[in-house]
């Protein structure tokens, strides 16, 4: 069987998001990065390690009726630095976008560190700088290395 074949078990969108090339076993973190629970009514199919040419296994998300913000995108390239975003209108690929990280992520996670000026109640926006082992924060320096998803603020 090939890939195509087997990507047919999750049904192609009429008008969305498809987020394909995600590391096997990240889809529910893509999902918990769109904000999406099941309770917003939206159409999503997932597909969990499937068999992948590029990648071995893979995940697979799309959601219907959907398109992604660059707040979303870069923090998505956290964890899925090889993704592809297909925005789909009508059946058809429109756009296809390979994934690139940020410098920064600003508004989007939460900083572990109670103490943080972010974490004060005051208007201060969270922000992050991407760095190789993961993000830190640019007020108090901590840094973030594993399970980014854990502090989505959303
Ligand atoms: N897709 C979908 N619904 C559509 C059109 C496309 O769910 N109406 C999905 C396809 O199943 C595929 C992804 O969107 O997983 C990208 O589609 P396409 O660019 O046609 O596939 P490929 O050429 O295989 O993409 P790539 O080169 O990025 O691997
Ligand atoms: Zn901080």
């Amino acid at each position: 069987m090939t890939e195509k074949d087997t990507e047919l078990r999750v049904s192609k969108i009429r008008d969305g998001t498809v987020i394909d090339h995600v590391p096997a076993g990240e889809a529910l973190h893509v999902l918990a990065i769109l904000g999406i629970d099941g309770s917003g009514g939206e159409s999503v199919s997932l597909g969990m390690n499937v068999p992948s040419g590029r990648m071995g296994q893979k995940d697979i998300v799309k959601v219907e009726g959907r398109e992604m913000s660059q707040a979303e995108l870069d923090v998505l390239s956290l964890i899925a630095p090889d993704a592809t975003v297909n925005i789909v209108r009508e059946y058809e690929v429109a756009e296809k976008t390979e994934i690139e990280p940020p410098a920064e992520v600003v508004g989007l996670l939460h900083c572990p560190n109670r103490h943080c000026i972010t974490n004060a109640g005051e208007p201060v926006e969270t922000r992050f700088d991407v760095i190789s082992e993961g993000v830190r924060c640019a007020y108090c320096e901590t840094i973030v290395r594993e399970d980014i998803t854990d502090h989505l603020a959303v």
